[in-house]
This record gives C-alpha cells, structure tokens and sequence, in this order.
C-alpha cells in the first residue's frame, strides 16, 4: 500500500519512512529540500534495504502538487511533515510560516478531502503552552500562540478538523509531539540541524563533539526539582512508530469518528540538568555547560499524559533518555567522522 510522507527527508520524516517501510508500505516522499539534504535517501535505503520514491517538490505550488497526484493516483494516506519549524525565526517571517506551514496543508487536503484517505498531521505541545496541570492531558485548553509557527499548528489542526466535519472520506489524526530526540540506532539517519541548534540535544552532541565551545543553560531559578526547566524528551524511533500505528488504525477502519488527536511523549519530565548527566552518563565525557539567563519565551514544565495513545492506539514509548542520549551521540561521532 502506498503512502505519501512530506518532509520525509527531515529529522521525524525520515525514521517514519524506514518504519513504514519496515512494516511493508510502499513510500513516496515529497521534499523541497529546504531543509534536509537528498543524501537522507541513501541513509534510508542502507537500514531498511528499500529505496522511496522520491520527488523534490515545493508544496506551496498548487499545480505541481495536483500534477503529482495525478502520477500517483494509489495513493491511499498521507503523512504530513513538511512544515517550517524555527521558532525565532517565525517571529522574524511570519508570512513565510503562515505561508509555507498553511498553504502546503491546504493544498493536500483539497486533493485527499476530493479523493478520501487518511492523513496524519505534525503537531506539537507547543499547543498547550504552559498547561495549568501536569501531565498534560489532550483535553487541556489551546493557549494563544507564542509565535507565528506555534499558530501555524494550531491553525493547521482548526483547518484538519473544520475539513473533517464536513468530508466524512477524510480520516485524520493529530500527533501532538513533545520534544523529539535521538536518532535511528544505526546511526544511518539523525537530525542534522542547519547552523547553531536552537534545540538542547543537537547543542550537547555538537558541545561534546567540540564544535560549540559550552551550552548554556537557560535558567536554573525555575519551581523545578533542580531549578531547570523540565521536558518530554522522546526517542525519535518511537515517535516514528507511532505514525505507522496511527496510520494503521485509519487504514483498518478503527478510528473513532474522522477525526482524533493523541499526545506523544514518554510521560515522563526530566531536567535539563537530567539531560546533561545523561550524556555524560552514555558519552563518558564531561560537557562544558554553565547556567545563564532564563530564554525568553520558555515554560517551566511540560510532560505529556500518554493514557490516551497507549490505550486507544496501543503504542507506548519504549526507549529510555539514556537510550536516546546515546544514540544522538553515535549519530553526532558518524557525522563528524571521528570517535571521540
Ligand atoms: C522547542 C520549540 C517547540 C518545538 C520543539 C521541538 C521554542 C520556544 N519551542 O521546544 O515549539 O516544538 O522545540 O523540539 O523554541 N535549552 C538550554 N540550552 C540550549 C537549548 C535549550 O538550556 O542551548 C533548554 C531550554 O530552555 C528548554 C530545554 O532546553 O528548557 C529544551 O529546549 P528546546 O530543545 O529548544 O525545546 P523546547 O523549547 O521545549
């Protein structure tokens, strides 16, 4: 069965694909390249020994995607990636998010609400914001956007619903992520951030590797156990495998209604400082880190509630953090070409 993967080059994209792949689908993925390199598709033929179709393509025009699906007319879901993600650099081009995150959406659905199938959508936590209560539940509340990209997911989940309610043939599912690390055990595929990483693992892993002189923490006066602020951090091959079970659920018929929504995340909170001692922990090192002003725009904590995903979709995340630490750390060691 064939299924379509935007954005199946990047970081979540690309370990989707080989879990895809290893449970017998055929992927096409479409990617613009703007951010993630062709080079991804050798990564992913290596681990799974099959090669995706694959068309570079920008989603935002309109024609081009229509041709594309013409070419592909068996195509029976979609998993939807592609999507500009720098918080910052949101705030300084909205309208290259609102953009590029709403028009690429809009596009899709025109063609799958006209043909019927399944569409799985990346979202976020960041949908919460700062949730009044801990775990956080689907149910809690949307809070206002902090940036144009966090609206673009919390717009981007309105159209998917508003779309739903009236084309009974779409079936979709939102996965809101929490913070998604690691990469493929293989260390074949991985997150290759363009420039500074803006993210704390990609930060430590380039630290160790000595590319980045320290990390700096971002506050440690937070109400936290230790002061810093505290995340769901989860491995980016469970996160991956949840998409195919979700995939799977639509496909065979067991949706609830056409429309749902599932957090993914370990259920669990750890420190900043946690994250550290974990990479020294998997690394054998010592980072060079020191605490500095608070980030603006940070919330103290944010940890998922999973009952729902592991109960309605089965899935639960398996690996630990010291499971993901060390494989953002092989991955870190294969692209430098050094062991450290
Ligand atoms: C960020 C995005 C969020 C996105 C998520 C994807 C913001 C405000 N939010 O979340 O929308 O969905 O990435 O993974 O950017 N930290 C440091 N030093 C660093 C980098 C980070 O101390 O150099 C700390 C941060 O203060 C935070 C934690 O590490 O407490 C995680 O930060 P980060 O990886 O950027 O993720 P989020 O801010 O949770």
């Amino acid at each position: 069965m064939k299924i379509l993967v935007t954005g199946g080059l990047g970081f979540i994209g690309s370990h989707t694909v080989v879990e895809l792949q290893n449970k017998g689908f055929e992927v096409v993925i479409i990617d613009d390249c703007s951010n993630a390199s062709e080079d991804v598709l050798e990564g992913i033929s290596r681990i799974s020994g099959q090669n995706p179709i694959f068309e570079k393509l920008d989603l935002r025009e309109g024609h081009k995607v229509q041709d594309f699906f013409e070419r592909h007319p068996d195509i029976k879901g979609i998993i939807h990636f592609a999507a500009s993600k720098a918080v910052g650099e949101s705030m300084e081009k909205p309208l290259l998010y609102y953009e590029n995150n709403l028009h690429s959406l809009i596009y899709l659905l025109k063609r799958i609400s006209a043909t019927g199938g399944a569409f799985i959508f990346s979202s976020s936590c960041t949908v919460y914001g700062q949730a009044d209560q801990m775990p956080i539940t689907e149910d809690a509340p949307v809070k206002p956007a902090e940036s144009p990209y966090g609206n673009t997911k919390q717009m981007g989940e309105e159209i998917l619903r508003d779309t739903c309610s009236v084309t009974p043939g779409l079936k979709a599912i939102s996965l809101r992520y929490f913070n998604p690390i690691g990469a493929h055990p293989s260390a074949e595929i991985g997150e290759l951030p363009i420039g500074v990483p803006q993210n704390l693992v990609p930060f430590i892993t380039q630290t160790g590797a000595g590319i980045r002189k320290e990390l700096s923490v971002f506050g440690n006066d937070y109400p936290t156990s230790d002061g810093t602020c505290v995340r769901d951090y989860i491995h980016v091959v469970d996160l991956a495998k949840a998409h195919v079970v979700a995939m799977e659920r639509i496909l065979n018929g067991k949706q609830e209604g056409n429309y749902e929504i599932f957090n993914l995340g370990t259920g669990k909170g750890s420190t900043v400082l946690e994250v550290i001692e974990s990479f020294q922990r998997v690394s054998g090192m010592n980072l060079n880190y020191r605490i500095v002003d608070r980030r603006p725009g940070d919330i103290t904590e944010a940890y998922a509630d999973t009952t729902k995903a592991n109960r309605i979709l089965g899935w639960k995340a398996e690996s630990t953090l010291d499971d993901a630490m060390r494989s953002a750390w092989d991955w870190e060691k294969k692209i430098r070409e050094k062991d450290f």
